[in-house]
Parts: C-alpha cells; sequence; structure tokens
C-alpha cells in the first residue's frame, strides 16, 4: 500500500488539464455498445472505474477498443439487442456507476448475468435501483433481498413505470432510464433536485425516443440509438481538489482548461464564490457538454452554509468542500448530505476523523458536518480508507498544514484520477 507524504505550507501555480470526465466515460461505453454503428471518442478517463466499465462489456460480447495511454475510445455497437450472455460473472470493481447503470442495461437482456465488486462496493445499498427495476420486471437475486453485491439479474420483458426517486441520484435516475429503452409504454422519472444529467444528454445525442419537460423525463422503449463521437470534457470534480487548492492559499495562480462545465456539477464554484473566491470562468463552447477554462487566484475564504437542495451539484466535491470550511474565517455548516455515507466509503465520518487528526475544528452530523475555520492545520497521519476523493481532499489540506502531512493508502487515487499526485506536486510549490 502506497503512502503518501507531504510538508505544508504551499501554494498552486501554473495550468493543468483534468483527466476525462468519469461518469461522461462511464456512459461514452454503454451507449457506444448500445448503439447501431461506430462511436469513437477522445480524452476517454483511463482509471480503475471506467476500466471495469470497458471490461464489462467486453465480457458482454461488444468490441471495445481503448489504445492505452492515449485516451481514444472506439466501440463497435452492437445494437439494443446485441450483447450477449457472459461467460463468467462480471467484475465491478469499485465502480458504483457501472454497476448500477448495467443494471438498468441488463434488466433488459435475455438472459442471467452475475456481478460482483469489491468490498467497499459489496456495502453500498443496491436496492434504490433494484426495486424500481424489479417493478418494471427484472428478476433480481441478491443478498439483503437485491441490495447488496454480490448479485445476479434476469432481464426480460420489462413495463413502463411512473418513478418518483425518493433520492437525487444521477446513478438510480440513469438506470431507471437505460431500462425504460426497453421497456413497453412510457417510463417517467423524476427527481427531488436535479442530479447530473449526462444521461439525458445521450439519450438526445443518440436520438432516443426521450425528452424532458421542466422536472419530468420521459423514455418510450426504443428501435435503435445512434453512434455519439467525440471529446470527453475534463472532469469538474477532479479539477476541484486544484481549484480548492489554489483558491484557499494566498498567492495562488492556477488555470484549468478544458473543464465540463455542465451545470448540474458545478455547485462548488457557486459555493466557493460565496465563500469569497476569486473565480473567472471562460466558456469554450457546448460539445454537447458545456466546456470552459476557469482561473483561480488564491485568497482567504470565508464560512459558508450549503443547503440540502445545493448537494446534488457538488456531491463529489463535498469532501473537499470540508477542507477548505476547516481553513476559513468564521463557521460553517453542510446539511442534507447524509448520500456521502454511503458512498465509496462513509465520506461525512473520514473526513471528520481526519481532519481532526490535523488540528481541525471540525464535529459530524447525522447529514453533515460543522466547522469552525481555523488558520493553519499542524500536519499528521491521515487515512484514505481506500476512498480516492478522501485521498485528494487530504492532499490539498497539506497546503495548509504547519508540517507535514502522511496519508495511508493513497494507491486509490487511481479509481478517478491516476496521475493526481504527478500534477499535485507538478503545480505545488513551497511558501
Ligand atoms: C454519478 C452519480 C453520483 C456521483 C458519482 C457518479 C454518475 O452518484 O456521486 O460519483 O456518474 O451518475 P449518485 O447517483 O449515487 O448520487
Amino acid at each position: 500500500m502506497q503512502t503518501e507524504i507531504l510538508s505544508g505550507p504551499g501554494r498552486l501555480q501554473g495550468e493543468f488539464v483534468p483527466p476525462g470526465d468519469k461518469s461522461v466515460s462511464h456512459r461514452a461505453v454503454m451507449f457506444g455498445a448500445l448503439a447501431d454503428g461506430v462511436s469513437s471518442f477522445t480524452h476517454f478517463l483511463e482509471a480503475g472505474d471506467c476500466l471495469s466499465t470497458v471490461r464489462a462489456f467486453q465480457a458482454l460480447g461488444v468490441p471495445v477498443r481503448l489504445e492505452p495511454g492515449t485516451g481514444r475510445l472506439e466501440v463497435a455497437g452492437v445494437g439494443l439487442h446485441g450483447l450477449k450472455a457472459p461467460e463468467h460473472g462480471l467484475d465491478m470493481g469499485n465502480a458504483g456507476t457501472t454497476t448500477r447503470l448495467l443494471m438498468g442495461i441488463l434488466a433488459g437482456q435475455p438472459f442471467e448475468a452475475a456481478l460482483f465488486g469489491d468490498e467497499s462496493l459489496s456495502a453500498r445499498p443496491m436496492r434504490r435501483v433494484t426495486d424500481p427495476l424489479k417493478q418494471m420486471g427484472a428478476q433480481i437475486k441478491g443478498r439483503d433481498k437485491g441490495n447488496f453485491l454480490p448479485l445476479s439479474i434476469r432481464g426480460g420483458k420489462l413495463k413502463g413505470i411512473a418513478f418518483d426517486n425518493p433520492l437525487s441520484s444521477a446513478q438510480v435516475k440513469s438506470a431507471v432510464l437505460l431500462a425504460g429503452l426497453y421497456a413497453d409504454g412510457t417510463t417517467v422519472v423524476r427527481e427531488p433536485v436535479p442530479s447530473r444529467d449526462h444521461t439525458e444528454r445521450f439519450l438526445l445525442a443518440a436520438k432516443a425516443p426521450f425528452d424532458r419537460e421542466g422536472d419530468t423525463l420521459r423514455i418510450r422503449k426504443a428501435e435503435r440509438l445512434c453512434p455519439v463521437s467525440g471529446e470527453i470534457p475534463g472532469d469538474f470534480s477532479s479539477a476541484s481538489f486544484f481549484i480548492a487548492g489554489a483558491a484557499m492559499t494566498e498567492g495562488s495562480e492556477l488555470t484549468v482548461r478544458g473543464v465540463c462545465l455542465n451545470p448540474t456539477r458545478t455547485g462548488f464554484l457557486d459555493v466557493l464564490k460565496r465563500m469569497g473566491a476569486k473565480i473567472e470562468v471562460t466558456p469554450k463552447g457546448e460539445v454537447p457538454e458545456p466546456i470552459g477554462d476557469i482561473r483561480v487566484l488564491g485568497s482567504r475564504l470565508r464560512g459558508t452554509r450549503v443547503r440540502p437542495e445545493e448537494i446534488p451539484s457538488l456531491i463529489d466535491e463535498l469532501p473537499v468542500l470540508m477542507v477548505l470550511m476547516s481553513l476559513s474565517q468564521g463557521e460553517s455548516l453542510v446539511s442534507g448530505a447524509g448520500e456521502l455515507r454511503v458512498k465509496e466509503t462513509d465520506r461525512i465520518q473520514a473526513m471528520v476523523q481526519n481532519l481532526k487528526a490535523v488540528g481541525a475544528s471540525i464535529e459530524e452530523l447525522p447529514d453533515g458536518c460543522m466547522v469552525r475555520g481555523i488558520d493553519r492545520l499542524n500536519g499528521g497521519t491521515v487515512q484514505s480508507y481506500a476512498d480516492h476523493r478522501t485521498a485528494m481532499s487530504l492532499a490539498v489540506a497539506s497546503l495548509a498544514c504547519r508540517g507535514e502531512i502522511r496519508i495511508e493508502n493513497t494507491d486509490c487515487v487511481a479509481i478517478s484520477f491516476p496521475g493526481f499526485f504527478a500534477d499535485f506536486l507538478r503545480l505545488r510549490q513551497s511558501v
């Protein structure tokens, strides 16, 4: 197991191009696989989670070609009805998105498939997806009435449902929409607050019988999907570690190029601006995801409250936001973020324990945290709990440490951002 030792204090200087977006990369493989024809993408994210998706679709008989090290991906689509029964169980690794979206697709297939994952993924709740898919007609078996991997799913004749999701979750919404491509009649999905809409954008680009009207999404059984090709935008969530690190350290000056600016993903920027961060966003086009550059100048930030309705637009940025809050003037509060407890690890507990260990004044709440900002952290030994976003957030915390921070078990950054430490050390300067 890898340990990273970073000594503070520091700041970030220079330019940075984030790796390809993880959510979009997963969907590129999936929509490519189900299309009639070849889809090609550049800037595909070659990281653990997306490679789990590539391998799963290869095991389902889809020719997916990835030129290692180039980000070039070519998927020779087999059409909506061309997937083959896998010979072995499908390994989902650590990837929640692969698992939940794939279950939506498998719900429409006339064969049985088994899914398993690593220890962390096997502890994550799946009933949020298996319940609506069962209601549509899929047969799903697994521990605790289909709530945990390993699971087996036998698809079949599906019927459309009206699904009012109690959660704002793009994974759940996407699973039901993908199953809706195979279901008789119309499938209607609503969620309390819009979650990331990459699936909807792919459905429109693939010319699926899909429409959205306000907060109501409707999909009908599809005959075929068109191939979709293009450049995958930079991942905003990966960029957020660098944006945060620069925003909170005086003397930092950072430009992030080619990052996805999809408004369902960028709630973090709104919160940062409220905290007084100096941020300039330059939109550069829409392809079909909005993309642009972000320039950040470091300054002292002030505390803020993050409200429950803001959570879906910054869910993956909350760990690093907890670092920022720990180092801002005054008090901060996060509420309505209970979903963080069922991510790759319990991210509320992981971040509160780690930040306390390096000297922060932060208290855990059932659905968030309360923070009293201080000027500097001390440093010390912290744990990633095998969670990529916890590890990267703690690296950002090192910029405000008086001493050394020792982050244990950092191999997990390879799940979403294999080059994270190389980029971080390149941009980092001691002060
Ligand atoms: C994702 C949705 C979010 C997010 C995850 C990726 C997606 O999960 O946290 O990293 O690509 O659909 P939830 O749908 O569980 O909120």
